[in-house]
């Protein structure tokens, strides 16, 4: 039986823990699969960190990241660079991730190439073009030239429904964040006392990054920190600081040598999970913590305008509260200060899926690509 051909590529942090669980389970199917990664190292130590923890050693890396990169040079080192691996592999099928520039960039050069590309996270949509900029884009443009569409959940499974693009093959999965999340919980306890965490005081964790807050929305969740670090005497803050020099400077400007706010390096994926289970409150403008810390309890404050994740605002565990400084100190003083508010939004809830999508997408993969050639 001729094995089919999978090519997974991806770059960034997050699609390297979402892309995990599935280049593993293509590993334990080998019998059906022959799989082949790529990656196109968009970031480098974050992604190299999330390589190393899941023991995944790339065929390719085209090892594209640049300090203080734009989306112009991104898109088209992995254009370009992607038409040679193309070449070169030949694959069945080319998986890629979500919304960031390189799953736009690399499902764009597979559909020049004429080779079928499935997209795992379909059908996410906030319907606001700049918000999250340039990630709303991306996954519509990844959704109208892939033939396999993999939605995490109903209500992406429906945008899929309402967009008008071809449905030939269309699945609602689960996230595999939650594979990961859950392989991480159950294996990789990690070591955090080097953070020095006071373990007397209650621990909210922040992380932002988003281009759309660079400027005076970064400026002001610093002004809210700082605020509430003032006004609540029990708590500390840990903020893991993406690298992206548009954020880091600002951040370490503002918050450095600061009492109770610990600023720290991007923390490893275990590390991070376990500090998300360490916290009483996370705030973040990050998408796939949105998703993870639901599963884990913890009420979330989202510093964003829109989300493309409305699951859990819906049950309640995640609020959306912007990027002005007195709201995100409102909604967290809230929590901070009273129980049954908090409460309200600590129930475990799991709307991005059960653990199984990687293996869900691999059953139907063996039998749709079958069915297809
Ligand atoms: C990218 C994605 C975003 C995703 C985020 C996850 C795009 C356009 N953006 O945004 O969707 O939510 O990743 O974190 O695809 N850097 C390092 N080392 C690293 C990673 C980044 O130094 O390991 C620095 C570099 O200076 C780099 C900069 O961060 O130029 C920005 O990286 P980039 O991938 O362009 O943007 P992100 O904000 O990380
Ligand atoms: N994460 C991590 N270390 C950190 C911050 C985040 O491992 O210091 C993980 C987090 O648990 C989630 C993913 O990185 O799985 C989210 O990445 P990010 O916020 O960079 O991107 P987004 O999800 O917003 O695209």
């Amino acid at each position: 039986m001729k094995k089919i051909k999978v090519l997974t590529v991806f770059g960034t942090r997050p699609e390297a823990i979402k892309m995990a669980p599935l280049v593993k389970e293509l590993e334990k199917n080998s019998d059906f699969f022959e799989s082949i990664v790529c990656v196109t190292a968009q970031h480098r130590e974050m992604l190299d960190s999330v390589l190393n923890l899941f023991e995944i050693k790339p065929d390719f890396d085209l090892n594209i990241m640049k300090a203080n990169q734009n989306l112009w040079s991104i898109t088209s080192d992995v254009l370009l660079k992607m038409k040679e691996v193309y070449e070169q592999v030949n694959p069945d099928i080319v998986l890629v991730h979500g919304d960031t520039t390189t799953s736009m960039a690399a499902g764009l050069s597979a559909f020049y190439a004429k080779i079928p590309v499935g997209h795992v996270e379909a059908g996410l949509r906030t319907f606001d073009k700049y918000n999250p900029f340039p990630e709303e884009i991306n996954r519509v443009v990844v959704d109208s030239l892939c033939e396999y569409h993999f939605a995490p959940t109903e209500t992406s499974m429906q945008n899929l429904k309402n967009a008008q693009i071809p449905l030939k093959h269309a699945y609602k999965t689960g996230n595999t964040v939650i594979d990961a999340l859950l392989y991480i919980v159950k294996n990789k306890e990690a070591d955090i006392s080097k953070l020095n965490l006071d373990e007397t005081k209650k621990t909210v964790l922040v992380t932002a990054h988003r281009r759309e807050n660079f400027g005076e929305p970064i400026k002001n969740i610093c002004r809210a920190i700082i605020k509430l670090v003032e006004e609540n005497k029990d708590i500390q803050v840990i903020y893991p600081v993406h690298p992206n020099p548009n954020i880091k400077n600002t951040v370490y400007e503002m918050l450095q040598n600061r009492e109770r706010i610990i600023l720290t390096e991007p923390q490893d994926y275990a590390p991070f999970s376990t500090l998300m289970k360490k916290s009483y409150l996370i705030m973040t403008d990050s998408g796939g913590v949105q998703e993870e810390a639901p599963s884990l309890a913890k009420p979330v404050l989202v510093l964003r305008r829109t989300t493309e994740r409305p699951e859990a605002v819906e049950y309640g565990t995640v609020k959306l509260v912007g990027t002005e400084t007195e709201d995100i100190f409102k909604a967290a003083n809230l929590l901070l200060n009273n129980e049954e508010e908090y409460k309200k939004m600590s129930d475990a809830i799991n709307p991005y899926g059960d653990g199984t999508a990687s293996k869900q997408i691999i059953e139907i993969l063996k039998t749709v690509k079958k069915a297809d050639d």
